[in-house]
């Protein structure tokens, strides 16, 4: 059945199948709460997330990324399928419509283009959705973070900050995504300067911070180097979509990149990020993994975390189920 509208969802354009998608969750989830049943109130079933992170808070090692349940309106529905967390958002303070349709494509093989641009329903929206369906939800739920698109980079902070404050009591952990290639400007914001300025108006909550694939080796270092010595920051998410992938592999001159293709790039992102952490920090590692071998490379190299987005929406709950299968649940 499941593996049947997996299916007939891939016949449709991209978009329309996602929010096909999204909305049999929701109907999933009303169900599941009206039942009433095998949904363990959360706090019964864990100790509140610490302020310091320890994966081992985690249901499993197999999150959902970030830009698939965008409101916060789906995750109970998907934590059903067996991800140990979800990243929900990319939020931003107001809402958004996003770029014009048609912005997502399904490009060969196995990837995805998408020129989204944050279309969210705005902090205020995003937060009562969370509080609906968090008391049902029995693993974490980070919420990734992001500026408007109207907000000037020079005031991107005080966006980050409502979000950190609108926030902080609702979810587990935040993202801050600083790596979308669709908002303009925001990937300049990967300096050390601005993360010594986030520092200062972070919660005390587990912080990571997404970064881009496209950036050079040197950049990087800095800010992997820059994340290890902060008091702050648990670690990084690697990696958000890549713009060089779509320009040179598809000729897409907007828009990033997900898919298969992106994955040699995420795990070399991830080795350099784990030489650089040594011991220390989390690394959640994402980018074209479709299968349990790939998982299983990222690990190697370094990931403690591993999240899927295009391997889920090609392969569908089975992936998961395979994936959990061959990394095992987190224990003492
Ligand atoms: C349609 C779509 C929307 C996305 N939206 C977001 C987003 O809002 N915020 C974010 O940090 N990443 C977003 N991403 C990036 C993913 O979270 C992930 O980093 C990227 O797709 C690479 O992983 P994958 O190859 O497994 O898809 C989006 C990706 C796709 C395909």
């Amino acid at each position: 059945m499941l593996s049947t509208l997996h299916w007939l969802l891939l016949q449709l354009p991209p978009e329309l199948a996602h929010n096909l998608g999204i909305l049999a969750l929701k109907i999933y989830q009303l169900l599941l709460r009206l039942k009433g049943k095998n949904i363990p109130p959360r706090g019964n079933l864990r100790p509140p997330f610490l302020s310091s992170f320890s994966i081992k808070e985690m249901g499993n090692r197999i999150g959902l990324a970030a830009g698939f349940d965008k409101d916060a309106e789906a995750f109970l529905g998907l934590s059903m399928m067996g991800f140990g967390f979800i990243e929900v958002g990319t939020v931003t303070p107001l809402p958004q419509e996003g770029n014009p349709k048609p912005r997502l494509w399904r490009v060969p093989s196995g990837g995805l283009i998408n020129q989204m641009g944050f279309n969210n329903c705005g902090v205020t929206q995003f937060k009562k959705n969370l509080k609906k369906n968090r008391p049902y939800c029995s693993i974490p739920i980070l919420a990734n973070i992001g500026k408007n698109k109207d907000t000037p980079n020079d005031k991107a902070l005080d966006d980050y900050d409502i979000l950190f404050k609108e926030l902080s009591t609702e979810v587990d952990g935040f993202v801050v995504n600083l790596s979308s290639p669709n908002t303009e400007g925001l990937r300049a914001l990967q300096t050390v300067s601005f993360l010594e300025k986030l520092e200062l108006i972070a919660p005390k909550k587990p912080i990571w911070i997404k970064l881009a694939p496209d950036l050079e080796t040197q950049f990087l270092t800095e800010l992997f180097i820059k994340i290890k010595n902060s008091h702050v920051f648990s670690g990084c998410v690697l990696t958000n979509t890549s713009k060089a992938i779509a320009l040179n592999d598809y000729g897409k001159t907007e828009g990033g990149y997900s898919g298969e293709k992106l994955f040699q790039r995420s795990l070399q992102c991830v080795r350099l990020c784990r030489e650089m952490f040594q011991s220390e920090k989390t690394i959640i590692a994402v980018g074209g993994i479709h299968s349990l071998l790939q998982a299983q490379q990222m690990r190697d190299a370094g990931a403690d975390l591993i999240e899927v987005y295009t391997g889920f929406v090609y392969h569908g709950p089975q992936l998961i189920k395979d994936l959990q299968a061959g990394l095992p649940i987190i224990r003492d």
